[in-house]
């Protein structure tokens, strides 16, 4: 997120100083090549090398920009919450750097971290650690970030809407500057507003997949196609058609450590998270309802070989965080399924969590097996010949439906 936003940043003209610790990233942006792959980020890099420089000392870059804005890791914890470790490691560094800086300098928080992690957190180091006053000698905001994996960069220069919580209006003032090139609305709002926001948005979007879901769930009991339904809906305008395909969930890095983690929050809190925890609970039992489709047709597993379409959480990424693959391996296992599996850029991921099935060449490979299952939407499966075979869609592949046996998992 760091990276991306940098290179963006770069992009409208600004000089950014990338900071980091990892001294093969440094040397890799130094070179304009993206130590991750996210598709235009070295592109970016490449065009504005002479606005993009990282570096691992701080002094440098703090004394050098008039914005810091802090972008390190909150992963999850073991109970669901985040660490913010970094957050406050960073920060007690940046307030070290302040003390000895004389100009006015704007620090902003872009990691995702819980409302009120600014203001009680963050605000505090700073003003211990460098002696010195919020709003008066520094400014503080919080400018939580939207982007999705994958199309990062395009999501970054083209965003709905960009979210502003400032301390001062001094600080409002220069975000406005910085973003004065984006045509979206630039919402200004309070420090934990700005963090709630962010939490709020992934929350809702979650809720929204996992409704489809359940509605999906009933509309296959009664013969109707959730699809149907969802353009239906989707033509309401306070609904919207966005996030109402029904499939098997949701996974990757975001949605399920920002769920645990307003979760983790409201149970230390005593406020029952009652949505968003039935939110995951759907999520959690999608996944399993494809393999009950499977049973259908082939009741014992037991040393029957099944094929699985598709390893990562999504298509066009590597990831497997959270993949919905996942527990769908897991209880074919459990049922002593041999199981042949194919994805076109996560299986090397996979094979380190599950190194004892079989990883295919190609998809082809993949459909010889009793039957198969769809677990990610990849453009290459849409070419398969499925004629033949049972198939136990779980990602809506309208080219799958001519097979011999097939069975959508909410259609
Ligand atoms: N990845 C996304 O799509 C996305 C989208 C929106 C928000 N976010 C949020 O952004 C934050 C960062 O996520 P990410 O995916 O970019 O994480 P990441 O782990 O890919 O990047 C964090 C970087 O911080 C560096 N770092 C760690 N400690 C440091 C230190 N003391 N000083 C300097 N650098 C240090 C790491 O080496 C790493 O390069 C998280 O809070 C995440 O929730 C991520």
């Amino acid at each position: 997120m760091g990276l991306v936003s940098g290179a963006c940043f770069a992009k409208f003209g600004n000089n950014v100083i990338c900071v980091d610790i990892d001294k093969g990233k440094i040397e890799k942006i130094n070179n304009s090549i993206s130590p991750i792959y996210e598709d235009g980020l070295e592109n970016l890099l490449l065009k504005y090398k002479d606005n993009i420089k990282a570096t691992d000392d701080y002094s440098y870059a703090i004394n050098n920009t008039e914005i810091t804005f802090i972008c390190v890791g909150t992963p999850s914890e073991s109970d669901g919450g985040i660490d913010i470790s970094y957050v406050k490691e960073v920060t007690i560094k940046i307030a070290e750097i302040l003390k000895e800086k004389n100009d006015w300098h704007l620090v902003v928080v872009k990691s995702t971290v819980i409302p009120g992690t600014t203001r009680d957190i963050v605000l505090p180091l700073l003003e211990k650690h460098s002696g010195k006053n919020v709003g008066k000698d520094f400014g503080l905001a919080m400018n939580p970030e939207f982007l999705r994996e994958g199309i990062a960069v395009e999501d970054f220069l083209r965003p709905d809407r960009i979210v502003i919580g400032t301390y001062s209006d001094k600080s409002k003032e220069i975000l406005r500057g910085l973003y004065k090139n984006f045509s979206c609305p630039l919402f200004e709002t309070s420090l934990s507003a700005a963090e709630m926001i962010k939490y709020a948005s992934n929350c809702f979007l979650a809720t929204k997949i996992s409704f489809i879901n359940e509605i999906g769930n009933f509309c296959k009991k009664l013969d109707i196609d959730s699809y149907e339904v969802a353009d239906g809906m989707g033509l309401d305008n306070r609904i919207g058609r966005a996030f109402l395909d029904s499939g098997i969930g949701w996974g990757g890095s975001c949605f399920p450590k920002d769920l645990h983690a307003l979760i983790s929050w409201s149970k230390k809190e005593k406020e029952e998270a009652k949505i968003i925890e039935s939110v995951i609970r759907v999520n959690d039992l999608q996944p399993l309802i494809l393999i009950e489709l499977l049973k259908k047709h082939i009741p014992n597993l037991n040393g029957k070989t099944i094929g699985l379409l598709g390893l990562a959480f999504k298509p066009d990424t590597d990831d497997i965080r959270e993949s919905r693959a996942i527990p769908i391996i897991r209880k074919l296992l459990e049922d002593g399924a041999e199981i042949k599996a194919y994805d076109p850029k996560a299986m090397e991921n996979f094979e380190k969590l599950y190194p004892q099935i079989e990883y295919c060449t190609s998809a082809e490979e993949v459909l010889n097996s009793d039957a198969v299952l769809i677990a990610t939407k990849w453009e290459e499966f849409k070419k398969l010949d499925y004629k033949e075979k049972i198939v136990i869609d779980g990602r809506r592949l309208k080219e799958a439906e001519f097979a011999k046996i097939y069975e959508g998992v909410c259609w």
